[in-house]
């Protein structure tokens, strides 16, 4: 099966947003990912839901919601107010993960749990079957642009096995220095979704590099 390919709007060209929106459209990607940071949970702020009510308005693709702040439930209403198909919360940031997770499905969202680097695949393994997707962070959250960690892999196969064991359906996405070589590496691992920055928008063609994602 092909891997969704979610490119992440954090590295288009904010002066011209449309017009990487426009591309994104045009293109084979499947979902638009959308970063949000509050400066507390990571060490940057990107873009706020006044400008994201113009980029939903704008982009034709699924919205796949990726919150890096802490107390993500309460912005619930709001992401739902951009129609997003998917909301991403992290796991370090919820001390009550299972009912964020209730909340979110309830609010007509699709429930994805965010694990950074460090935090092991099996702390999922009781509420794997609740949530949709298992979003597995590749950089530390915050920048675009690192270096991919190869830990990621090994990560993927024991997500796999967990998602397999349980009979579960749960997707498995990959953020953080994804391009062609580490893709491939992360599809044969068992991902089924890659998010891609600058791999794309950094691409001299970013279709192209879309295309290519989306047949690795
Ligand atoms: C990083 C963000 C990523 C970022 C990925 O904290 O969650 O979605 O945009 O960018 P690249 O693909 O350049 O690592
Ligand atoms: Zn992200």
């Amino acid at each position: 099966m092909k891997p969704i390919i979610a490119p992440s709007l954090l590295s288009a060209d904010f002066a011209y947003l449309a017009k990487d929106i426009e591309m994104v459209n045009k293109s084979e990607a499947d979902w638009l990912h959308i970063d949000i940071m509050d400066g507390v949970f990571v060490p940057n702020i990107s873009f706020g839901f006044p400008v994201l009510k113009y980029v939903a308005e704008l982009t034709e693709k699924p919205l796949d919601v990726h919150l890096m702040i802490v107390n993500p439930e309460k912005f619930i209403p709001e992401v739902k107010a951009l129609g997003a198909h998917t909301m991403n919360v992290h796991f370090e940031a919820c001390t009550h993960l299972h009912r964020v997770v209730q909340q979110i499905r309830d609010a007509g969202m699709h429930p994805a749990v965010t694990l950074n680097p460090a935090t092991p695949v099996a702390l999922l393994k009781d509420i794997i079957k609740d949530v949709y997707m298992v979003l597995l962070m590749s950089v530390n959250p915050g920048f675009g642009g690192q270096k991919f960690i190869e830990h990621t892999v090994e990560k993927v196969r024991e997500l796999r096995q967990l998602i397999d064991s349980t009979g579960a359906q749960t997707l498995i996405e990959v953020d953080g220095g994804v391009n062609l070589e580490t893709g491939y590496k992360l599809v044969e691992a068992g991902a089924d979704a890659l998010v891609a920055g600058n791999s794309v928008f950094g691409a001299a063609n970013p279709q192209e590099m879309i295309h290519q994602l989306k047949n690795l």
